[in-house]
């Protein structure tokens, strides 16, 4: 089988003694989409920086077959774009333009394609026109969607966000989830961490819910339907799953769990109301 990532009994601690993951291994094949749930302080980031070989702890981590060890590191981010939590560890030079030709240039690619990738990346994160600000001069928001683009201009096979639209706006988380259904659609694997349950659905066929060690995995809609182990780890259901399960509880509601407003609005249908 071809997966994008394997990570077999991968352990890390960080050098004052916590440890952040413990003997996790999952697979996620090639053109899948996986998020990443679990409280604050989970391993998400620890788990995620992995995946470029930013650290690297005990098991292995694989790659499109490919070991993360120092040997494959320029195979590895060649074909891996990060996106940090933090924007402000991602930009780092004077100009936003040239924060996201930064990956372009150092792949060898011509001016020419440089230049090409850089605008089509600052036009789909939709920072068109700031290309000469410095990325400390902007908003918070604007930062998130900055780092964003100094990965995409790589036209990564894998691409790898922590929290892509946390601090961001309605219209920007909404051109994000886009953007990434996009990338899937056209063969880009995806995985990525959030907190924002309600996007999930939206953004991810499949769940890894991760505390310290791998607390279940499976395909998102089954995932996200089991309120106990949510709960138990501090998250909890989608909005519109959430109602209707609790429907179901009380024998109102008998069909599929609705993840997204369509189905929810189908979903209604079904329902029995109960008139006083
Ligand atoms: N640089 C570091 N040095 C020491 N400990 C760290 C470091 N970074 C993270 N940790 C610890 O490792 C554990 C996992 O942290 P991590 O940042 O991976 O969690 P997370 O799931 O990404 O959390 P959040 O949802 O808050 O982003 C936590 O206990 C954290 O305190
Ligand atoms: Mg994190």
């Amino acid at each position: 089988m071809d997966y994008a990532v394997d990570v077999e009994n991968l352990s890390y601690s960080y050098s004052e003694g916590t440890i952040a993951l413990q003997s996790v291994s999952f697979r996620l094949v090639r053109g899948g989409s996986l998020a990443l749930l679990g409280p604050n302080g989970a391993g998400k980031s620890t788990l995620l920086l992995h995946f470029n070989g930013l650290i690297s702890g005990t098991g292995s981590v694989r790659i499109l077959g490919h070991e993360v060890a120092k040997e494959n590191l320029l195979w590895i981010r060649r074909n891996v774009g990060m996106v940090f939590q933090d924007p402000d560890d991602q930009l780092i030079m004077p100009s936003l333009w040239e924060d996201v030709a930064f990956g372009p240039r150092n792949l060898g690619q011509s001016d020419e394609e440089v230049e090409k990738n850089v605008s089509w990346a600052l036009q789909v994160v939709g920072l068109a026109g700031l290309e000469e600000r410095s990325p400390q001069s902007l908003s918070f928001g604007q930062k998130k969607r900055a780092a964003l683009a100094t990965a995409l201009s790589m036209r990564p096979k894998i691409l790898v966000l922590d929290e892509p639209t946390s601090n961001l706006d309605p219209r920007s988380r909404r051109d994000v989830v886009a953007l990434l259904n996009d990338l899937h659609k056209s063969g880009v694997t995806i995985i990525l961490s959030t907190h924002d349950v309600n996007l999930v659905p939206l953004l991810a066929d499949e769940v890894l819910l991760l505390n310290r060690e791998v607390i279940a995995m499976g395909k998102t809609r089954e995932i996200m339907r089991e309120r106990e182990l949510l709960q138990e780890q501090g998250l909890e259901m989608p909005l519109f799953a959430d109602l209707f399960e609790e429907l179901r509880d009380e024998g109102r509601f008998d069909g599929q769990t609705p993840f997204i407003k369509s189905e929810a609005k189908a979903a209604l249908d079904e329902i029995s109301f109960t008139r006083k």
